[in-house]
């Protein structure tokens, strides 16, 4: 481990967030940084995700500084947001002139700051490289694929994207397996999500008694009428045996008004409490509130990326709806089980998920609450 002296000119780092999921895992990465000294690091974030309720509580709760500079790119189609956000990053970068640009997950916004970095000269990082669902229709992988491609230094979550990187051509020396940077976020921030009041809001803290908690916002999921009824039809059934708690990314809220498929779900207002059974929707929930009701559950239904991975070191059952997923390490090491979106497996899969008696696996290797403080050390060495 180097560590910068006196003279040793600070390491200007750019930092880039745009949407909900890269909050948890750029965090750490930023306290890390101030921790260790010889960082000056600058924080840009895009405006990919702009409600207060889908980026500014994130800032709040995660103690985050506010950003230094907001590209305010806002929603589009995947064209107009990737281009648009690359039209207002190349003069962030080539006024800054930064040692590094780094990168984190695999939204629109990190796939269009690594393009632009490396094609300035400057060096990109790419935090959560490497993971492949092997499904090219959906947008992320080829965020992935795209970013992986052009960054210089990759730090990986898990073992199997060591491999396929190295399966791509990317050399092994580029390559750093560190940790899991969200699981870091969510170690550091337990303690205080348990003070979250949020189960006694929905009625379910009192009393405790078992529920599930469901949240859905893919495009393979949401965005096809037939298949979102389908796979609510089936989640409803599962809503007989416990209340189902749905917070709705604004996406899937979009998407079921448009189709008219508000009548599976009941709305449950503020300071209204959940029923012994239903599916309830809620609005979006801020990182604690989310963190504590996650904990909680006796089941988690999802076809979120993080999520799958969250439920492995909570050691609450995973169910992802979804037919393929690119954090294996979630299966082999964790709760998670892939049961697609076919209504009678869902049904099943969570009959069976509830006759099990919980248990918690030991975790993926490195999922320790310290990779941040590997990247940071990383970064010290070669940079
Ligand atoms: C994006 C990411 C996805 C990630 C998800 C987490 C891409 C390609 N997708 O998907 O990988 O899992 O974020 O949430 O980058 N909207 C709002 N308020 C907001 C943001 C979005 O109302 O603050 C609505 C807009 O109608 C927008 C829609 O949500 O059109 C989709 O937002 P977008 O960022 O394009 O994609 P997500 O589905 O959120």
């Amino acid at each position: 481990m180097t560590h910068r002296g006196e003279n040793t000119p600070e390491v200007r780092a750019v930092i880039v967030v745009g949407a909900r999921p890269n909050f948890m895992k750029a965090a750490p990465v930023i306290h890390a940084m101030a921790a260790r000294g010889g960082f000056s690091p600058r924080l840009v974030h895009t405006g990919q995700h702009y409600d207060e309720k889908m980026s500014e509580v994130f800032f709040r709760e995660l103690e985050m500084p506010a950003p230094d500079v907001n590209l305010g790119v806002g929603s589009g189609s995947h064209g107009a947001q990737t281009a648009q956000i690359m039209m207002r990053f190349e003069p962030v970068v080539a006024e800054s002139r930064p040692d590094i640009v780094l990168v984190v997950g695999d939204v629109n916004s990190t796939v269009a700051c690594s393009l632009v970095a490396v094609k300035l000269g400057v060096r990109v990082g790419h935090v959560e490289a490497g993971l492949r669902s092997g499904d090219r229709s959906m947008p992320e992988e080829l965020n992935r694929i795209v970013t992986d491609a052009v960054s210089d230094l990759l730090f990986t979550t898990e073992a199997g994207a060591n491999a396929n990187l190295l399966r791509e051509g990317r050399p092994a020396g580029a390559i750093h397996l560190v940790g899991n940077t969200m699981i870091d976020t969510l170690l550091r921030c337990r303690a205080r999500a348990e003070r979250s009041p949020v189960l006694e809001r929905l009625g379910l803290g009192a009393e405790p008694r078992p529920y599930a908690v469901l949240t859905l916002h893919r495009p393979s999921t949401v965005d096809e009428p037939q298949v979102l009824e389908a796979v609510l039809d089936a989640l409803h059934e599962v809503a007989r045996a416990l209340p189902v708690v749905f917070p709705i990314h604004p996406r899937t809220a979009r998407q079921l008004a448009a189709a008219g498929l508000g009548r599976h779900l009941v709305a449950l207002a503020e300071g209204q409490a959940a029923g012994p059974a239903g599916l309830y929707a809620v609005p979006p929930m801020g990182y604690l509130d989310f963190l504590k009701l996650m904990s909680r559950a006796r089941l988690v239904l999802t076809d979120s990326g993080g999520i799958q991975e969250e439920t492995t070191i909570l050691g609450v059952p995973c169910l992802t709806l979804r037919d393929n997923t690119e954090r294996p390490a979630t299966i082999e090491h964790g709760t998670n089980v892939l049961v697609g979106r076919d209504p009678a497996r869902i049904i099943e899969e969570s009959r069976r998920a509830l006759a099990r008696p919980p248990g918690a696996p030991p975790g993926p290797p490195l999922w320790d609450g310290q990779a941040a403080e590997r990247i940071v050390d990383v970064l010290a060495r070669v940079l």
